[in-house]
């Protein structure tokens, strides 16, 4: 389609102007943002039916001054080093950070738009044939910007009574090589190419969240959530693009050798609402994209701990059982969790009777060891007038509906059922209100929610899932919200949560669906993945890629849904799991019980061996989290993050940085007696288990793994902040003293930080917390308060001892350390490799209070 800007406007929260294209009038209006960010979006002059603006997704919108000029016949927007170029004919808009282009729209003029029309004929020349390729039909589509009418597939008609209203546009990434991002596919971090020479996938992507049923790799395939984020990145800079729409999404990549990615964006309805984040590092577009969207939750403590969960815990003494067999094989562990068999016939918020008579009695048992509960709540209701929840919904009329307007029904777990509507306020209310105690009988302040099949999953819909011309709220169709209905179920849970608390504790939802904003309402995990080797290592590609759309807590099930795996597939998972965001072991109601302690020695002590490094490093990980919070800055980071301008990491996904100090590799096969680790050469590596310092070739180091052992680095130069004491939960170990470990870089010096708070409350956010620098340098170990900290007036019982700091790489023998008021500290030093590690025992100081260290003796680089 040709485009044409008619006009141009220039005011101070809004740059707006008219387009046209084949005679059709559109408004468009650009809003230049705070962080270096572009809003664009366009709206129909005149319109039928309102395009669904998605948002529910924008959490803060702050616009930032801006300059303008006409230059050569562009229309040229300046903004810090930033620049907007608009063409008027063809319209196509580039950006240009510091001289540099960094995306384009419309370059290669495949932006075209269909509006609603009055008229939905179907021309002659436009009827299909049987046999012709739908690439025909979408020729067709396009040329004449008409609907073609209903659609059939599988069986299912979609009725389209609005006719089609299609949108698509190129983004194209100049002298990039590698883009990232679009969750949620099955795939490689760096995006595999669908179109040109050389394309690895036929298909492109898909974003059209849906339960499928034993996923496989490699694939372009939709999966369960979706966040139209793209990423590009090249030396020196980085640049974002979201396309804010809900609907369903096909996403083409297409790599030249200019070099530069193109990619092609189309979209079945909603508005052309896209957000450009000029970065230019991939942190500040990280941090721009949480501001917009909404910062990560700060979990409760419990909620980064280790998970137990099984389809199912038939019982009340079977869950108790397991609960007390991890003391028994002394293994910790926080969180039970309950599957659908816990409820009375998948009526949810409800229990069974018989199996669980006593849900109070029960969840209290595992409270008083500061251990919670998780029960699964779908968004599917099971039509029964005898229950409470089916009832009280069908008279709030807050049921999605058919397009004559009766209630849609369909079936799913508990076979005939009707699913909230999330998008209708009240359907929120109504939901958040069952949460209250006093609605969900035997619910206690320790019992949490995971909310599942929130695509959401109907079973008898086409692509198990729902028909999209259903209607919600406002008579918006299905097919507009798709995408977002899982995020308002998570959404609409947790503010049940802070209701049932009066706002005082942090909610912990785990949800299966996802969407643009998700992150403020908790965790996600991959789906129904196998119990295979080759889902092991997806996990990894498939985590970064969601942390990098916002969703910073993340996790896969450990072990693999489907299938059994072996004791050693299972041992490698936990050593992994144990490093990424969110650690569950998870298994399907026909596999084997797996639980750590079914399989004898050696496995059992290497799952608790697993288990207990995630324990001890808790007070690192809940920093991390604390970080993500505030910045959007992932857990767990590709080693393109940490490593920029290394080029050999931009494709790398099989092995990450767990946080800034932490290096990650999985032994990702059966009998893998040694395994290959790329250790970036701008910092020095200790073996994080034997404080050994690394000696790679070439940036490659071989490491032996015995099942005991998978390859972890501590970072030069980082400090890492642990718990060393064993407990049976996080609860249990928050008065415990810390270890501080110091890996100094090759000029001896290191940094880190340590947040702490009540792990559970919002007090933090009146300033109940402490947020610490630790600086080794000059031979001197401090620690300073970050200036958003309270200083000085450390509230809350959490300001606990250090009882150990160990100085990892210290090259000589210290001849003496003294502590800030000139008093001998007691040390112990160990010659490792060629390095020293220096082991103060008792430092005498406190997690929370500002203090020095200082090295006596000659320490020389
Ligand atoms: C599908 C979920 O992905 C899985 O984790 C869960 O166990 C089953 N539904 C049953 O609720």
């Amino acid at each position: 389609m040709d485009w044409t800007m008619k006009s141009i406007q220039y005011a101070p929260n809004a740059i707006t102007g008219q387009v046209d294209s084949l005679g059709d009038e559109f408004s468009f209006e650009f809003n230049i943002l705070a962080g270096n960010n572009v809003r664009f979006r366009l709206h129909e002059k005149t319109l039928l039916h309102p395009r669904y603006e998605a948002k529910f997704s924008i959490e803060t919108l702050e616009t930032a001054v801006y300059d303008h000029q006409k230059k050569d016949g562009l229309e040229i927007v300046t903004f810090g080093s930033s620049e907007l170029l608009i063409a008027y004919a063809p319209f196509s808009f580039e950006f240009k950070v510091n001289g540099k282009s960094q995306i384009a729209f419309n370059k290669n003029g495949y932006f075209y738009y269909e509006p609603y029309r009055a008229e939905s004929k179907i021309p002659e020349f436009a009827v299909v044939k049987e046999g012709e390729a739908d690439e025909k039909l979408n020729e067709i589509k396009t040329k004449i910007g008409k609907d073609l009418g209903s659609e059939s597939f599988g069986g299912k008609t979609d009725s389209k009574p609005r006719g089609a209203s299609s949108i698509g546009f190129d983004i194209t990434f100049p002298n990039s090589k590698h883009v990232f991002g679009i969750p949620e596919h099955a795939t490689s971090y760096s995006l595999k190419s669908t179109r040109g020479s050389g394309a690895e996938y036929t298909e492109p992507y898909r974003l059209y969240n849906l339960d499928v049923f034993e996923y496989e790799l490699d694939n372009p395939m939709a999966l369960y959530g979706a966040v139209p984020f793209m990423l590009s990145h090249k030396v020196g800079s980085s640049a974002g693009f979201l396309w804010l729409n809900s609907a369903e999404m096909w996403i083409d990549v297409e790599k030249s050798t200019d070099p530069s990615v193109k990619t092609h964006w189309m979209a079945e309805s909603g508005m052309v609402d896209l957000f450009f984040f000029l970065g230019p590092t991939q942190n500040g577009i990280f941090n721009s994209f949480t501001k917009i969207t909404g910062r990560p939750q700060l979990p409760q403590q419990f909620a980064t701990t280790y998970h137990q969960c099984r389809w199912n815990y038939n019982t009340e003494e079977d869950a108790l059982e397991v609960d007390s067999n991890f003391d028994l094989y002394d293994i910790p562990y926080d969180v039970l969790w309950l599957d659908i068999e816990h409820t009375d016939g998948k009526r949810y918020f409800t229990w069974d009777k018989v199996k669980f008579p006593h849900p109070k009695e029960m969840q209290n048992k595992l409270a008083n060891k500061g251990r919670k509960m998780i029960t699964i709540i779908d968004p599917h209701i099971k039509k029964d007038d005898n229950y409470h929840v089916s009832k009280k919904a069908k008279e709030l009329d807050i049921f999605v509906k058919n397009t004559d307007g009766s209630t849609f029904d369909g079936h799913c777990w508990p076979g005939d059922s009707n699913w909230i509507d999330y998008t209708n306020p009240k359907g929120r209310e109504y939901w958040a209100e069952q949460f209250l105690y006093k609605n969900y009988e035997g619910s206690t302040p320790s019992l949490y929610t995971w909310n599942d099949m929130n695509e959401p999953s109907v079973f008898t819909g086409p692509e198990v899932t729902m028909p999209k011309d259903l209607l919600h709220y406002e008579n918006v169709e299905h097919r507009d919200i798709h995408n977002t209905y899982g995020m308002l179920q998570h959404r609409s849970t947790f503010e049940g949560h802070l209701k049932r608390s009066d706002n005082k504790d942090r909610p912990f939802i785990l949800s299966r669906a996802f969407f643009v904003g998700t992150q403020r309402y908790g965790a996600i995990w991959t789906g129904d993945n196998t119990g295979e080797w080759e889902h092991l290592s997806m996990s990894i590609p498939m985590l970064l890629s969601v942390s990098i759309a916002g969703i910073t807590f993340c996790g896969a099930d450990v072990g693999g849904f489907f299938l059994n795996p072996d004791a050693e597939l299972l041992v490698r998972w936990y050593q992994l799991g144990a490093l990424q965001p969110f650690f569950r072991a998870h298994a399907h109601i026909d596999t084997k019980r797996r639980e750590p302690w079914l399989f004898g020695e050696p496995y059992t002590s290497l799952f608790r061996e697993a288990v207990i490094r995630r324990y001890k490093l808790l007070p690192y990980i809940y920093t991390l989290f604390s970080e993500a919070h505030l910045t959007g800055n992932p857990v767990m980071r590709s080693m393109m993050q940490e490593f920029p301008d290394n080029e050999l990491t931009f494709g790398m996904d099989d092995q990450y940085m767990f946080g800034q100090a932490l290096l990650v590799k999985p032994v990702s096969k059966a009998g893998q007696k040694s395994v290959e680790v790329f250790l970036p050469q701008e910092s020095i590596w200790y073996d994080y288990d034997t404080f050994e310092l690394a000696k790679p070739k070439a940036n490659l180091i071989e490491v032996e793994t015995p099942l005991d052992k998978i390859p972890v680095f501590m970072r030069g130069g980082c400090i890492i902040p642990r718990k060393d004491r064993q407990r049976r939960s996080s609860q249990l170990m928050k008065k415990d003293p810390y270890t501080i470990i110091v890996a100094l870089d090759s000029r001896l010096n290191a940094s880190g930080s340590i947040y702490v708070d009540d792990g559970s409350s919002f007090e933090y956010q009146s300033g109940d917390y402490i947020n610490s620098k630790f600086e080794f340098k000059d031979n001197t170990l401090s620690a300073k308060h970050l200036p958003l900290s309270t200083p000085m007036d450390v509230k809350g019982d959490f300001n606990v001892k250090i009882e150990r700091i160990v100085i990892v790489g210290y090259s000589n023998e210290p001849a003496a350390i003294k502590n800030s008021n000139g008093k001998d500290l007691f040390f112990g030093t160990k010659k490792v490799g060629d390095c020293f590690t220096v082991t103060i025992k008792n430092p005498e100081v406190l997690i929370g209070d500002e203090w020095s260290i200082k090295f006596k003796g000659n320490s020389k680089l």
